[in-house]
């Protein structure tokens, strides 16, 4: 017998591998009941290295159940990120004796190539799947689409287009994004490019993703895409564009740079195919300034919550909105809730809440609108502050102080994001998990997702104000511990 080493930070109800290196979540899809979720993985490290796809599935995005390693390197290369689709119609022909294939749809990355200086060695490749996305078979004809000579060439996310009864591929092509159509997954054409004089471009984009909104009975379309570095808090972020999309190609409604998270940690987020009339989210709970070195062990990386993509206008721009999945809620323990409590300096949750797993779920909505901010604290001195200042108009997460912090000099910083909401009062609501918060302001119109390390579990919970502000509502719910663990 060996004795367990209990796992300080491993995520509660995140998903996140039993062991070794993770990142960008990739092929997600709903089919016959089951969620599956792909990921980049490195089964032999707990650093980036050669990637394949790993693969967990769950009935709910809430339980998941790691499974085989679903796709290997091969001839052609690594298998970096990518989309799976299910193809209802056949136009694959993958499917034999009336069966629908899961088809993915993944970036080829040969290094091999790459070290002879050729600029060809990333290309797009499918394999599919008849079990249910048990096996996968690597498509003979690969790869589908050849690199016509740009050395950022990745990140396939393919829908269907039903108004012209094709596919779109939205792929990542170095300092843009190009759309390409297929009717058959198997042919592609280029359509148009897009970005390379909008939105924020400190580093290569990488993840793009397509996929219609509607705002009070108006489609329109967003376009997610990753950006490594220039995040608006330092390393790798996500921005978004809305617009309008014909088939063809993206206009956008307006040139302003939107970030779909303010946090430091939610990265190369995409959303799940086959979900009707929900569009649902997760990234990779992590940054690329250091995710090679945060200290966890076997396992590195974790996935965010699943969360509901929508829409909302203010001062007649779109933006998008974030809130998290309500299949969450199996995970509510018992809760504990306050009203219309004015608080004046400190005011300690502590004893009410017995908050001492620091696994939690908060909901807060002030009266008011001012200076104030909830602590995550331990005995050890270790706290996150999660605040909004109103002179800076804005939310800020405070992880200076959170525990281990310097195994990379950018990790203890404090991290802003603008509020956006014209509302009164401040709505806000925090997932807490061991190492991990996500804030949800006003609706998800702000959301700040930042990973953390403290000596120990986060047992303390204070909401401070030396100005002085009213909590209307405020429901502490301790959250179930789901994960699997190593
Ligand atoms: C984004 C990314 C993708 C690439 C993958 C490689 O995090 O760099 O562009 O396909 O990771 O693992």
């Amino acid at each position: 017998h060996t004795a367990l080493k209990p796992e300080l930070y491993r995520p509660q109800y995140h998903f996140s591998p039993k062991a070794h290196w993770m990142n960008d979540p990739n092929g997600m899809v709903y089919f016959k009941g089951t969620y599956h979720l792909f990921f980049q993985y490195y089964p032999d490290g707990t650093t980036w290295g050669p990637m394949h796809w790993g693969h967990a599935t769950s009935k709910d995005m809430v339980r998941w159940q790691e499974q085989p390693i679903a796709l290997y390197p091969d001839s052609l290369g690594w298998i970096f990120s990518g989309s799976a689709v299910v193809d209802v119609a056949n136009t694959s022909r993958f499917g034999k004796n009336g069966q629908t294939p899961l088809v993915a749809i993944f970036t080829h990355h040969n290094s091999r190539l790459e070290k002879e200086k050729s600029d060809k060695f990333q290309y797009q490749s499918l394999a599919y799947s008849l079990d249910e996305g048990k096996t996968w078979t690597k498509y003979a004809g690969n790869p589908v689409l050849p690199n016509p000579g740009i050395t950022d060439f990745r990140d396939p996310k393919v829908r269907w287009f039903e108004p012209q009864k094709k596919w779109i591929m939205t792929l990542a092509t170095k300092d843009r994004v190009t759309f390409y159509s297929s009717p058959d997954l198997k042919n592609w054409s280029r359509e148009s490019d897009f970005g390379q004089h909008l939105g924020a471009h400190g580093g290569v984009w990488e993840c793009p993703d397509l996929f219609p909104l509607e705002h009070n009975g108006k489609k329109s379309w967003v376009l997610l895409v990753s950006v490594n570095p220039g995040g608006p808090n330092g390393g790798s972020a996500t921005q978004y564009f809305v617009g309008d999309f014909d088939g063809k190609s993206f206009k956008p409604y307006s040139s302003k740079t939107k970030w779909m998270d303010y946090g430091t940690d939610n990265y190369a987020g995409v959303t799940f195919a086959n979900t009707g009339d929900r569009t649902i989210l997760m990234g990779w709970m992590s940054n690329w300034q250091y995710a090679g070195v945060v200290p966890t062990s076997p396992w590195r990386s974790a996935m965010t919550v699943p969360r509901t993509l929508g829409l909302n206008e203010v001062n007649k721009e779109l933006y998008l909105t974030s809130t998290p999945v309500n299949e969450l809620d199996v995970l509510n323990g018992p809760a504990v809730s306050v009203k219309n409590v004015p608080v004046k300096g400190q005011y300690d949750l502590t004893p009410k809440t017995k908050n001492d797993s620091g696994v939690f779920k908060l909901d807060l909505t002030t009266q008011n609108t001012t200076d104030f901010s909830i602590v995550l604290a331990n005995d050890q001195g270790n706290e996150v502050v999660i605040g909004y200042d109103k002179a800076g108009k804005g939310y800020y997460l405070d992880r200076s102080r959170s525990g281990k912090t310097d195994f990379e000099k950018g990790f203890g910083k404090r991290h802003t994001a603008p509020r956006l909401s014209l509302e009164t009062k401040i709505s806000l609501t925090l997932l807490v998990d061991a190492a991990s918060v996500e804030v949800f302001a006003d609706n998800g119109l702000t959301v700040m997702t930042d990973i953390f390390f403290p000596d120990k579990p986060m047992s303390r919970l204070f909401i401070k104000s030396a100005t002085g502000i009213t909590v209307s509502n405020l429901t502490y719910t301790r959250l179930t511990a789901v994960s699997q663990s190593g």
